[in-house]
C-alpha cells in the first residue's frame, strides 16, 4: 500500500524537529552562558568518545543553509528549541541582546522562507547557574523558568504561533537527576521526585503564561512514550508491565490534565507527597491547545524481583533479537498506532501533534549518496500507522520527522545519525540522504500556501 500526504487533509503539519544543543554549537559565544550540558558533555568520561556539542553543526552559523535545505525538501515546519542560557546567561536576571537577535534572525528567515516555527521553550540545556542552585531540585525554578517563558512569549510570541513547553520531562528528570547519565548527572530517588515535581509544575505554569501572554497561540508540551507490553501472559510480568507504562506513559501528563500522579499504581511515586504544597494539585493543571507525544518504539517488560522500587525490567531489542536501530531500538511501527489510540481515549487532550519519530541507522556516504532504505522504510511504515490511527479517528494533526539532519545524541555522542541529511562533523559538509529525498517525493511542493521570498533561499548545500 502506498500513502500520499492528500490522506492526510490539507490543515495536518508535516515537519522535522531539532533541539539547540544537539545542533547550534557556538556554546560560548557572543554572551551565551554555559549549560548544564556545556559542562556535562566537556566532564571527561560522561559521553561515548568524550564527544560534546561545543561546536556540533554549528547551525548558529549555518541557520540559513540549512533551513534552506529544509525548504527544498518541502518541510513546511521547524521545530526547534531555544537556549535558555543564550538569552539568560544566568538563567534569570539580565538578557543577552545578542543571543535574543540571533533567535529574531532564525524566526525572521524561517517566515521569510514560508517554514513555520515550532518551538519548544526548554530541550534540557538548563543554564548552569541554576543548577549550582539545585536545578530542578529547588522549587525556586519555577519562578526562575516563568521569567524565561513571559520573556521568550513577549519578545517572539508576534512572530511564532506554536509553543511547546518542555521536552520529554520523564527523560531529562529521570536519565538526568536519577540515573545520572544525562546532565546533570544527579542521582537517587529524591532528586528525581524533586526535579519531577518542579517539571510538572513547570510545565503547567508554562502553558499558562504563554495563554495569558498570547491567547491566540497554539501552546501544547511534548512527552516521550513507549508502547509497553507484557513479556509473558503471567500475571506477574502483566503487572510488571502496567507500572512501566504508569511511569513511562502518564506519570508528567496525568497531573496536568487534572488526575493526579498515578501514586496508587506506582506505590514508589507516594514519596513525592514531601515536595507537594498546598494549592499545588490545582497548579500541576493547565489546559493546552495540543499535546505533542515522540514515539519511536516498543518495550518488552518482565517482572524482576531484583529491580528495586519498580520490579520490573525491560527486555533490550538485541536480546529479544528482533529488528532494531543503532540506539538498540526495536523496530515496531505498530507501536505509533497503539500509542495514538492510547492518548486519544483522555478526554482533557483536544489534538495530538507527534512531535518526534526517526530512527538512526549506520548510514554511509558511498559514491557521494546516502542509500538509507532502513530509514525510509522506518519512516513510511510509522506514517502508514499514524494514518490507520487517524482514519479511525484519532485526532493527530502533524508528524515531524527526528531529525533533519545527524546531530549530537547526549550520552551517545555523534555515533547514532538520526537525520535526513547526513552531516560530515570533520567539514561541516551536508549530504541528503535517500530518506530525505523520499521525505520530499512524499511531501511535494504543491501543499505550500505561504508566501515565500524566494531570494533569500541559499541553493548551495
Ligand atoms: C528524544 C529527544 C531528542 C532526540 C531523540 C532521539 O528523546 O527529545 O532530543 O535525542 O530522542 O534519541
Amino acid at each position: 500500500m502506498s500513502i500520499t500526504r492528500e490522506a492526510f487533509g490539507s490543515d495536518f503539519a508535516w515537519g522535522v524537529s531539532t533541539a539547540a544543543y544537539q545542533i547550534e554549537g557556538a556554546h560560548c559565544t557572543n554572551g551565551k552562558g554555559p549549560s548544564i550540558w556545556d559542562v556535562f558533555a566537556n566532564t571527561k568520561g560522561k559521553i561515548v568518545n568524550n564527544h560534546n556539542g561545543n561546536i556540533s553543526c554549528n547551525f548558529y552559523d549555518n541557520y540559513c543553509r540549512d533551513l534552506s535545505l529544509a525548504y527544498h525538501l518541502n518541510i513546511q515546519n521547524f521545530r526547534l528549541s531555544l537556549s535558555w542560557s543564550r538569552i539568560f546567561p544566568k538563567g534569570t536576571g539580565k538578557v543577552n541582546r545578542d543571543g535574543v537577535d540571533y533567535y529574531n534572525r532564525v524566526i525572521d528567515f524561517c517566515n521569510e522562507i514560508g517554514i513555520v516555527p515550532w518551538i519548544t521553550l526548554y530541550h534540557w540545556d538548563l543554564p548552569n547557574e541554576l543548577e549550582v542552585k539545585g536545578g530542578w531540585t529547588n522549587r525556586d525554578i519555577v519562578n526562575w523558568f516563568n521569567e524565561y517563558v513571559a520573556f521568550c512569549i513577549k519578545t517572539l510570541g508576534d512572530r511564532v504561533t506554536n509553543w511547546m513547553v518542555l521536552n520529554e520531562p520523564m527523560v531529562f528528570t529521570g536519565a538526568g537527576y536519577f540515573l545520572g547519565i544525562h546532565a546533570p548527572g544527579k542521582k537517587g530517588l529524591n532528586n528525581f521526585l524533586a526535579a519531577a515535581h518542579h517539571a510538572a509544575l513547570a510545565q503547567a505554569s508554562g502553558l499558562r503564561i504563554i495563554k495569558s501572554e498570547a491567547p491566540k497561540c497554539n501552546a501544547g508540551t511534548t512527552f516521550s512514550t513507549s508502547y509497553i507490553e507484557p513479556f509473558s501472559q503471567s500475571e506477574n510480568d502483566i503487572g510488571a508491565a502496567f507500572k512501566v507504562d504508569a511511569l513511562l506513559n502518564r506519570f508528567f501528563l496525568e497531573p496536568l490534565l487534572g488526575l493526579g500522579y498515578p501514586l496508587k499504581d506506582l506505590k514508589f511515586l507516594q514519596r513525592i507527597e514531601q515536595f507537594i504544597k498546598p494549592n499545588d494539585e490545582a497548579d500541576l493543571i493547565a489546559g493546552s491547545d495540543f499535546i505533542g507525544l515522540q514515539i519511536y518504539t516498543r518495550e518488552i517488560v518482565k517482572y524482576s524481583p531484583y529491580i528495586p522500587l519498580i520490579n520490573a525490567k525491560i527486555i533490550k531489542a538485541d536480546q529479544r533479537n528482533v529488528d532494531r536501530t543503532v540506539m538498540n531500538w526495536e523496530v515496531y511501527p505498530e507501536s505509533m498506532y497503539h500509542m495514538l489510540k492510547k492518548f486519544s481515549r483522555y478526554n482533557a487532550i483536544k489534538e495530538i501533534i507527534v512531535t518526534e519519530n526517526g530512527a538512526a541507522f549506520p548510514d554511509e556516504i558511498l559514491d557521494g549518496k546516502v542509500e538509507d532504505i532502513k530509514r525510509t522504510n522506518y519512516l513510511r511504515e510509522n506514517i502508514k500507522q499514524l494514518l490507520r490511527a487517524k482514519n479511525e479517528g484519532v485526532n493527530v494533526n502533524g508528524y515531524f520527522v527526528w531529525t533533519l539532519m545527524d546531530n549530537f545524541e547526549w550520552q551517545e555522542g555523534y555515533t547514532p545519525r538520526f537525520g535526513l541529511v547526513h552531516v560530515d562533523f570533520a567539514t561541516h559538509k551536508r549530504t541528503i540522504k535517500s530518506s530525505g529525498y523520499w521525505y520530499q517525493k512524499f511531501l511535494t511542493d504543491s501543499a505550500r500556501d505561504i508566501p515565500v521570498h524566494r531570494s533569500k533561499i541559499v541553493t548551495t548545500i
